[in-house]
């Protein structure tokens, strides 16, 4: 079945496929980002890499200055790997949101008992937040831009949901700005193959994102940093194939299914590496403290 983007339906069955399926999670565990695995890389255990990733994301973007209690609302969550660090390491309240049904029902069944209190998870819209203005200390979203049509209203309400005063820690891929020079042939195909593999509608360049987080309606003045983390995070890629060969059980216990899911996995990944290593996609960080 395609997995191109058609509207926010298409991506919601893309990740409740992806969750229901189970290969994803026994393969590469309860995060599903790229891993960080240092300046400059070093050999590092794909899933320890996740958990350094979003370790790093905190320290870059200020998120271990905030006091424990502070509310985080973490935007594309995922099966929620990324919302028990932050409940756990760090005492923050925080409530994931994805759109995917599935991924919301194995992120509350991931949590332990001893999170829920401060760990909790929603089915919703990024691009139709149902909080009031001004509602958290911080907002967190790693990888769910590529996911979105309307990167402006994205932005608009990331920033809508975060209070005077609270903070922004943003990742994403993003392609490189061709305003200068078009992308070659080649380029073009590869990024059809990237956007329609998986349910991407578009991508941002990390000067486009950044232009829409500080044109925003509730931007309030925020001035917004970026730094380009594609070299740390690269090994990602290959690491992500090869756990399918560390951990066979992971593939094989599925029955021949799991080896037919993998597969068709790979050629994206393989130019995900590819487009990565070229230029033509920039892992982009965002950060920003909104003036209070
Ligand atoms: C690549 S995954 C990243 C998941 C998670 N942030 C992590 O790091 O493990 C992208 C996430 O964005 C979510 N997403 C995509 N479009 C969305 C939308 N319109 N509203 C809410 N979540 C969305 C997906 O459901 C998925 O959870």
């Amino acid at each position: 079945m395609s997995r191109a983007y058609t509207n926010s339906s298409s991506v919601a069955r893309a990740y409740d496929n992806w969750t229901n399926d189970a290969l994803l999670e026994r393969l590469w565990g309860d995060h599903i980002h790229l891993g960080h695995y240092g300046s400059p890389p070093r050999r590092r255990d794909f899933r320890g890499a996740k958990v350094d990733f979003v370790h790093a994301l905190v320290r870059w973007s200020g998120l271990d200055k905030l006091p424990r209690g502070s509310r985080l609302l973490d935007v594309g969550c995922g099966i929620g790997g990324s919302a028990r660090i932050l409940a756990a390491d760090y005492g923050f309240d925080v409530l994931g949101i994805s759109i995917s049904q599935a991924q919301i029902a194995r992120a509350k069944a991931l949590t332990p008992e001893q999170l829920s209190d401060h760990c909790h998870f929603a089915v919703m819209d990024a691009l139709a937040l149902g909080f009031d203005d001004h509602r958290f200390d911080a907002v967190w979203s790693v990888e769910a831009c590529p996911h979105m049509a309307d990167k402006q209203r994205y932005a608009d309400e990331l920033l809508r949901v975060l209070r005077p005063g609270g903070l922004l820690a943003v990742a994403d891929w993003n392609r490189r700005d061709d305003t200068q020079t078009p992308l070659s042939p080649l380029e073009r195909w590869v990024m059809r193959r990237l956007l329609d593999d998986w349910a991407h509608p578009e991508f941002a360049s990390i000067e486009g994102l950044r232009g829409h987080l500080q044109d925003s309606n509730h931007a309030d003045g925020v001035r917004v940093a970026i730094a380009d983390w594609s070299k740390p995070t690269l090994p990602s890629w290959i690491d992500s194939i090869l756990e399918g060969l560390r951990r066979p059980a992971a593939v094989l216990g599925l029955g021949p299914r799991g080896v037919v899911l993998g597969l068709r996995e790979v050629p994206t990944i393989l130019l995900m590496h590819w487009a990565f290593t070229t230029g033509l996609m920039q892992f982009g960080v965002f950060k920003g403290q909104k003036p209070g």
